[in-house]
């Protein structure tokens, strides 16, 4: 791969938050920051196609925070059809585990997870995808 140069110029406050970047990750220097920003959002563009993928929502929660379980199966049921299974942890008195195994179209993961990952009462949601076809 052959490195090109090009100039940047930035409002202060984006050169700020590109300079807490390069720290907090231990970025050699700003060019390594930019990289990085460029394919996170190559991997983020690739989730919003129509490509066929395979992926787990993790979702972390506590299941006497008003009706989450409810809603969650809700969710859950309206998109059955991308729903391959579905395992519950109960990790302590209160907080369950839930992962959900899916398989689709990656637009349509991402919209499930971000659906079930956003929902009031969720400690911690995420969404990993990996190619399936
Ligand atoms: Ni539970």
């Amino acid at each position: 791969m052959s490195i090109k140069r090009f100039g940047v110029s930035l409002d202060s406050e984006y050169l700020t938050e590109l300079e807490y970047l390069v720290k907090r990750n231990k970025f050699p220097n700003r060019s390594q920051a930019i990289r990085f920003l460029i394919e996170k959002n190559m991997v983020e563009t690739k989730w919003e196609c129509n490509n066929m993928v395979a992926g787990i929502i993790m979702l972390v929660y506590d299941h006497h925070k008003s009706d989450i379980c409810t809603r969650l199966h809700e969710i859950q049921h309206q998109h059955r059809e991308l729903i391959l299974s579905v395992q519950h942890v109960h990790i302590d008195s209160k907080n369950c585990m839930e992962s959900v195994m899916v398989k689709g179209q990656a637009y349509q993961l991402t919209e499930l997870g971000d659906k079930l990952c956003s929902l009031k009462g969720i400690r911690h949601g995420k969404l990993t995808m990996t190619a399936a076809g």
